[in-house]
């Protein structure tokens, strides 16, 4: 079917209401000038389009990106690489046939300011925020050539509108920039654009925000919500219509915060709450200057098995000791090394630990490279054995292998030791963490405040073990990286779970042995780590979990698959949303006393074991303590803001 003509007065004859026959003829005759076709001006370009405005400069000298599909109109797959200017006329004058466009696809220079403002009505500022130096040179020349500018910044998910009109405040006045370097050019207009700083309340990661390095975040609801405001204004300017709200007052909307904030500051950043704000937001910058940067996103590495590697390595380990290595054979084959911790670890005597975490790693390494189409066949090889499990792993391309939903909460799940929400998990959450285990393996749960109680009698009975056993002295004076936020080869401070002072404390004391003796012999030294380690996440979580073998397991194979289910139940509570913390160390000592595994030779720690199993026994029953592989807790809650990292991958891979 032809399509049929074009037709003006029907294409925009829904305007009619809102704006009259007359006005829309005037939308038709006047010329809009936009710089900058991405994030805000590609949508300013077409929202005008929309209302029928008839005549556009638009100018902007980049190509599409993958990073510009968050929020820019223009932006897709099949417009990668093209011209933003090239994309976007074309998307507006498929809306209007008519439209006269004048086209600046190398961006405007101070050169070409006035040939890209001529006969121009209004200006848009679509420019990149970054774009400071002619972002000044285009409001000046708007001043100087009488046509009013408006900028509509999109800020999270809302706008801050102000509108410089010509004989009103200039933006120089407003904003202040003389004389200031860059950053602090970019900071002054940041904080003069939305004075309400309504956008500030929900940032979540304040780092996100690198104004040195032209970086900073954005939203596409910003940047509708910019059009949408920026719009209006031009309706009124372009069409004589009631008061426009112009510098040194400004408005910002914010859909987030479910409001709106009309601000007005006479001197623009001069005046007094604006240099209070600056200074604040000054101080802020050069804090986070100071703290550490998060563990960037390693480049994906340029081979298969490398990239399956590469998430694999992110799989839990008891103390982040990541008790492996990986020999690489060829391209599709490689050798999983494991060892133990036996030798000084006290938690870890029969290598179980070790060989659950093992068994995350393969489960791990599976659905990675489920997101590469690959099945993965792995094999003993004929020297593995409980102290060192080797395996020999294939990756072989499957068309039935489905890419694992799972993979995409890999490198995010991570261990919470804080309180948790007390709410019960839900029927559907149970059943999706019940699946997950797999058919081998079930779940028993501790749910209730009052099964919450008996299992923070038995974690703070089993704190209090852990804290004066010996033997386990070594491990903990030597496993938390103290101060750090995040740490590669052990637990950072901050992951803990105890507060800035107890944590002081806990450094002090595990400086050495007779610290901690004396601590516990005369100070009730355990009390306070117990409370904020065992006693109260205990009681504030959703829920404990035993995870039980189906057929206890025989030998290091049996806890390598126990190990898969671990991984599998854990990432599936983090698509859930759902945080988890391992209270594993009962089992272990569940573990000694049925075996009579000697552990130490100091009478009340093994008085202490023994009571442990036995309430373990009383809370869960027999078969399943027989049967039992792991036990932790779960609940909604935030993610950790502190957590292990990894190893390199090339650490893991020596000799290759
Ligand atoms: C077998 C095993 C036992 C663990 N036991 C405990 C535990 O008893 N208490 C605890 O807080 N975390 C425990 N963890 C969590 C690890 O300390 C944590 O996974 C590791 O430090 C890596 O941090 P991430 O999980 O945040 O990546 C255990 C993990 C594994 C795999």
């Amino acid at each position: 079917m032809t399509p049929p003509a074009f037709d003006y007065q029907e294409a925009f004859s829904r305007n009619l209401g809102w704006v009259t026959p007359r006005e829309q003829a005037v939308l038709r005759d006047r010329r809009v000038a936009i710089a900058g076709m991405g994030g805000v001006g590609g949508s300013h370009l077409l929202t005008l389009t929309r209302l029928g405005v008839g005549a556009f400069s638009i100018a902007d000298f980049d190509d599409f990106e993958l990073a510009n599909f968050n929020r820019q109109a223009g932006a897709t797959y099949s417009t990668l690489g093209r011209s933003k200017v090239g994309v976007l006329a074309d998307m507006a004058a498929d809306i209007n046939p008519e439209l006269s466009l004048r086209r600046f696809p190398d961006g405007v220079g101070e050169a070409d300011l006035e040939a890209f403002l001529a006969d121009c009505d209004l200006y848009i500022d679509g420019l990149d925020f970054f774009a400071m130096a002619i972002r000044r040179a285009m409001f000046a020349a708007c001043r100087r050539l009488g046509i009013p500018a408006v900028t509509a910044a999109p800020l999270g998910m809302g706008t801050a509108v102000l509108c410089f009109l010509p004989g009103g405040m200039s933006f120089e006045d407003y904003f202040r920039l003389d004389g200031a370097d860059e950053t602090e050019q970019l900071l002054r207009f940041l904080v003069g654009l939305a004075p309400a700083g309504l956008h500030r309340a929900y940032l979540v990661d304040p780092r996100s925000i690198d104004l040195a390095r032209h970086r900073g975040p954005s939203t596409s609801m910003g940047c509708e919500l910019a059009a949408g405001a920026a719009a209006s204004q031009a309706l009124k300017l372009l069409l004589n219509r009631g008061p426009v709200l112009a510098a040194p007052r400004g408005i910002q909307y914010d859909a987030y915060r479910n409001r709106a904030r009309h601000t007005w500051r006479p001197g623009g950043n001069r005046h007094p709450l604006q240099q209070l704000t600056l200074a604040l937001a000054r101080r802020q910058m050069q804090r986070l200057a100071a703290t550490a940067p998060a563990p960037g996103a390693s480049p994906r590495p340029e081979g298969r098995l490398e990239r399956v590697l590469d998430l694999a390595r992110w799989a839990p380990s008891g103390d982040n000791t990541q008790p492996w290595s990986f020999e690489r054979i060829d391209d599709n084959r490689f050798i999983i090394q494991g060892h133990d911790t036996r030798a000084h670890c006290v938690y870890d005597l029969n290598g179980h630990a070790s060989q659950l975490a093992v068994g995350t790693l393969l489960a791990t390494a599976r659905i990675a490279a489920s997101g590469e189409g690959c099945r993965l066949d792995t094999e003993f090889e004929p020297d593995s054995r409980a102290e060192a499990p080797r395996l020999r792993v294939r990756l072989t391309p499957d068309e039935t292998v489905q890419p694992d939903p799972l993979r995409h909460f890999i490198t995010h799940r991570a261990v919470q030791r804080r309180p948790l929400s007390t709410r019960p998990l839900t029927a559907r959450e149970k059943a999706a963490l019940e699946a997950a285990v797999g058919p081998d393996y079930r779940l028993v749960w501790q749910e209730g405040w009052r099964a919450r109680q008996r299992m923070a009698g038995l974690l703070s009975l089993n704190g209090k073990l852990r804290l004066t056993l010996p033997e386990a002295y070594p491990t903990h004076s030597s496993i938390i990286e103290w101060h750090a936020r995040y740490s590669d080869d052990r637990i950072p401070e901050q992951a803990v779970g105890v507060d800035y002072l107890t944590a002081r404390l806990m450094q002090w004391v595990l400086g050495s042995w007779s610290r901690v003796s004396f601590m516990n012999r005369y100070l009730a030294g355990t009390l306070m780590p117990r409370l904020q380690l065992d006693i109260l996440p205990a009681l504030l979580c959703g829920a404990h979990f035993l995870l039980v073998a189906r057929r206890p397991p025989a030998d290091y194979r049996g806890y390598i698959g126990g190990g898969e289910a671990v991984q599998r139940l854990w990432l599936t509570a983090s698509r859930l949303g759902l945080q988890l913390q391992p209270e594993y160390t009962p089992l272990v000592f569940d573990e000694y006393v049925r075996t009579q595994t000697p552990f130490t030779d100091h009478a009340p720690s093994q008085a202490r074991a023994r009571q442990v199993s036995e309430r373990l026994r009383q809370l869960f029953g027999q078969p399943e303590s027989d049967g039992a592989v792991f036990l932790g807790r779960i609940g909604a809650g935030q993610p950790p803001r502190s957590r292990s990292t990894r190893r390199a991958l090339a650490d893991l891979m020596p000799g290759n």
